[in-house]
């Protein structure tokens, strides 16, 4: 794991935006792995700023989102799908045929699921996948406990995930128990992945997922097992970290042929 710990959570999506523009250039064609929630808007913002003034275009490129809440239909205002056409989609120049979201109203789940797998691997796979944190390790909606080679299916949300996303909602609206969720497995497909995670929320997630052992009950930590992954953290977010000065030394001592600005290699 590549650990960048950056002053504010908007130099840090500053970067991850660099490295996914890095990605689509050298692909035209590159196939992008989505997050929603509140970390990865910056992100989405400076891509769209980068569109507009440098050019960056997404025509050619695909995108599969990760997760959707089981019930909630497109017009829903807290479904994902909402999400994403209001902060990316509509900004941008996506093919709406190469935009993939999990269909919360799918009447045969299980078999929605298998699509969606079918889809990303005719697609040839992610090239980068966008991720943001749970307080309790998960990505995606992978809650702890989640196998670690798991796919894309229905997965019932924690307590304290519905909590956290409760502002989403009306107030006394109920958050949806289950969620459709691209697996860890399907996650640690792609060929890199891009994890960013701000405030002292998510300092002990971010921990457990460097630091810790490999284990189901921080789904997170499975990335360990990836070859390609940047992460991305504000000064809060790197709190719990033990061996923060060293993370520090290394992003700030790097060869220029690593850098992430312009380019990125994928290696
Ligand atoms: C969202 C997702 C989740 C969020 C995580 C953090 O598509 O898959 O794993 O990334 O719950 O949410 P925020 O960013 O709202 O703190």
């Amino acid at each position: 794991m590549e650990i960048a710990i950056t002053s504010s959570p908007r130099e840090a999506s500053r970067f991850a935006a660099q490295f996914v523009a890095g990605v689509v250039r050298a692909n035209p064609a590159a196939v992008l792995g989505l997050a929603t929630g509140g970390t990865p808007l910056d992100l989405y913002r400076e891509l769209i700023r980068m569109h507009r003034e440098e050019g960056l275009r997404f025509s050619g490129c695909t995108a599969f989102n990760l997760d959707e809440y089981v019930g909630l239909g497109h017009g829903h205002p807290a479904s994902y799908r909402r999400f994403m056409e209001e902060h990316f989609f509509q900004h941008l120049d996506f093919r709406p045929v190469n935009i993939r979201i999990p269909d919360g109203t799918a009447p045969e789940v299980a078999a929605h699921c298998a699509g969606y797998e079918r889809a990303i691997a005719e697609a040839g796979g992610i090239d980068v996948q966008i991720l943001g944190i749970g307080s309790d390790g998960h990505i995606g909606f992978n809650e702890p406990g989640s196998s670690l080679g798991s796919r894309t299916r229905i997965k019932s949300l924690t307590e304290r995930t519905r909590a956290d996303n409760a502002r989403y909602f009306a107030p006394g609206e109920e958050v949806p128990r289950h969620v459709i969720t691209m697996g860890i497995g399907t996650i640690l497909q792609a060929r890199s992945v891009v994890l960013l995670a701000f405030g002292e929320r998510k300092a002990g997630a971010v921990a457990a997922m460097v630091e810790g052992p490999v284990t189901a009950m921080v789904p997170a930590s499975a990335l360990q097992w990836h070859p390609v992954v940047k992460v991305l953290v504000d000064e809060a977010a790197a709190s719990a970290l033990a061996r923060r000065d060293y993370y520090r030394e290394v992003f700030a001592n790097k060869p220029d042929w690593q850098r992430w600005e312009g380019a990125p290699s994928l290696d």
